[in-house]
């Protein structure tokens, strides 16, 4: 678990340990300039494009946009996971893993223990829906619900019998068994003492990490009643905001069929599967997370949503998509698949066939479409004010999504729509379209997937800052934190990190930000080049230039603060308070302002 290791630790030994000689011990590189080159050993290349930087600590390769720190290289050229290639590093330099990673000694031993039980419990469970005298009701209900003999143990669906501690007398020998089945979620502590099963007379479900460990279970009620299911609680082990139902046992077919669809209950994925439509995962009655599609994204491209046509369907749908936006990145494809009010994909696949059901995965609709549409619905496009409102109610969502094309082809479509030029909207999105990565740019650097990304002041600043580490020191942070534009928040922190260790590399310090969202967009930025500065480095005053950028976005802050204001003045009218900031604020964009940091 990356998060056990200390911070501080990590900082130390990426102080310590050259990337040049980590990498030159596998892939032997060439001195180039500052740098140092090789053919990327992660594609196939004749000419050399993968380049290491001693003095940013960071590989990058021009060819397929593969980059990283020391760390990960180990992770992505051996194939080690992140404590593995932290070890590796520290024994090269004689660093020891301080203690701190060492409980996680106790930690896995613990988890060992409550993996073994649950494994029991799924024994006794399916064990008692072959045996068990009244195992007849349950079996008696899958059938009555279609379900085959065959897909019933595949699922490895079991029997919790009726009664209150069958499971806890059957494998909870002492106390601390016990104990350990209450922390796993199979049993329950009483008040006055004893314990009694979580799951009785119900229909048990395995549930599956994506390593194919049981981590916890669904119960269902046989026939009605409330709850019509049971899961396993929070655990160690379990945590719903992360498993997905099915991944495990379908991860092959959605290899094969280049898709995932994503349905809301274990039965429509058992049904499915009956079906012959194996790729079908469910969230655990959650919310679709980001963390359940960054899962989904690493076995394929391509996610369809299914979701009942009623009014919950809709609000759930919509949930989904706020949390897809940020991670849209380019070549995923997300649709929505909604079904007819009244059923779900296990009464629909049954009713209409598999044929029938795949066609309907296919027409999906895809979220822009479906983002669009449900906005358009909102709104009436015949009025001024109403495509002004089209352009307000979008911009929110837009603002999560990532520079990209799929961000670029929803403006422009939402340019279509609200009948406002590409140009005006980009600035009322808060996003001036500045010197993009346009043909002239025909460097060799253009064929790069960091340079390709689209210039804006905020990125600038941000790789300004992570790849001249020591620019940050002049900032001035609380002003920074103040400031209301996206990605404010982040570059303020990376300045702060930077400020605070000024011998941290560029590599040290995205290698900071590694267990959050922000990490992947920081190790782009890292390599990025801004389009838009095509002077050689050592040609720049680089402090200038950050101090110039930042000028920029300040104003930029306030032009956003004054147009959300003068808008909602034509629209609703203003209180007397936010009158009173419009008249302030357009006399300070009036005013010549301060330069900040100016010298
Ligand atoms: P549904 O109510 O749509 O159930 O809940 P379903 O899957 O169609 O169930 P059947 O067909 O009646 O057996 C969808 C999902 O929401 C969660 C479960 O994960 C379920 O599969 N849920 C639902 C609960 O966790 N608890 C509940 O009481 C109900
Ligand atoms: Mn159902």
């Amino acid at each position: 678990m990356a998060g056990r290791i200390p911070e501080k630790f990590i900082d130390d030994l990426l102080a310590r340990v050259d990337i040049v000689d980590v990498i030159d011990a596998r892939v032997p590189l060439k001195k180039a300039g500052k740098d140092y080159k090789a053919c990327c050993p992660f594609h196939e290349e004749k000419t050399p494009s993968f380049t290491v930087s001693a003095d940013k600590q960071f590989y990058h390769c021009f060819g397929c946009g593969e980059h990283g720190t020391a760390i990960g290289f180990l992770m992505n050229y051996d194939h080690m996971s992140f404590p593995e290639a932290v070890r590796e590093l520290a024994a090269k330099v004689g660093m020891e893993v301080p203690e701190e990673a060492q409980a996680s000694a106790e930690t896995v031993s613990r988890n060992d223990t409550l993996l073994e039980l649950l494994k029991q419990a799924d024994q006794y469970y399916r064990r008692q829906l072959r045996e068990h005298p009244d195992a007849g009701r349950a079996t008696g209900y899958l059938k009555g619900r279609g379900l085959s003999g065959e897909i019933a143990a595949e699922f490895g669906l079991g029997f919790a019998p009726p009664g209150w501690d069958n499971l806890t007398k059957a494998i909870g020998r002492d106390e601390q068994t016990r104990e350990d089945m209450v922390t796993a979620g199979l049993a329950v502590r009483k008040d006055q003492g004893g314990y009694y099963d979580r799951f009785r007379e119900r229909v048990m479900f395995p549930i599956h990490d994506y390593r194919g460990r049981i981590v916890g279970f669904g119960g269902r009620v046989i026939g009605e009643g409330e709850p019509k299911y049971l899961n396993s609680p929070e655990t160690p082990l379990f945590h719903k905001g992360r498993e997905v139902y099915g991944l495990y046992r379908g991860r092959d077919a959605i290899r094969q069929e280049q898709r995932v669809l994503v349905v809301e209950g274990y039965m429509d994925v058992v049904a499915l599967a009956q079906y012959g439509i194996n790729y079908a995962v469910a969230t655990l009655g959650t919310a679709t997370t980001r963390d359940h599609l960054e899962r989904l994204f690493r076995f394929t491209p391509e996610v369809v949503f299914a979701f009942d046509g009623d009014r919950a369907g809709r609000d759930a749908a919509w949930r989904a998509l706020e949390n897809v936006l940020p991670i849209m990145e380019s070549g995923r494809q997300v649709s929505f698949l909604f079904l007819p009010e009244g059923e779900d994909p296990d009464s629909m696949v049954r009713k209409e066939g598999t044929e029938k059901f795949a066609d309907r995965i296919r027409n999906a609709r895809p979220l822009g479409e479906y983002l669009i549409d449900s906005l358009v619905e909102k709104v009436d496009l015949s009025r001024m004010d109403g495509r002004a409102r089209l352009v307000e109610l979008a911009r929110p969502l837009i603002e999560k999504l990532p520079n990209g094309v799929f961000r670029q082809m929803l403006i422009d479509r939402l340019g279509e729509k609200g009948r406002v030029s590409a140009e005006n909207l980009s600035t009322l999105l808060g996003n001036p379209q500045q010197t993009a990565s346009s043909s002239k740019d025909t460097s060799s650097r253009a064929a790069s997937r960091a340079v390709r990304q689209k210039s804006t002041l905020m990125r600038h600043a941000i790789a300004l800052v992570l790849q001249h580490p020591e620019l940050a020191a002049k900032v001035d942070l609380g002003r920074l934190q103040q400031m209301d534009l996206p990605g404010a928040q982040l570059l303020a922190q990376v300045v702060e990190r930077a400020a605070e260790g000024p011998q941290r590399s560029t590599g040290a310090l995205v290698e900071l930000f590694r267990e959050t969202e922000h990490y992947q967009p920081l190790q782009k930025l890292a390599v990025w080049i801004d389009p838009a500065s095509e002077v050689a480095t050592s040609e720049r005053d680089l402090q200038r230039e950050l101090t110039d950028v930042l000028a920029r976005l300040q104003r930029q802050a306030l032009q956003g603060r004054i147009e959300t204001l003068t808008s909602k003045e034509a629209l609703t009218g203003l209180n007397t308070a936010e009158k009173q900031e419009l008249v302030a604020l357009l006399a300070e964009k009036g005013s010549p302002g301060p330069t900040p940091e100016s010298d």
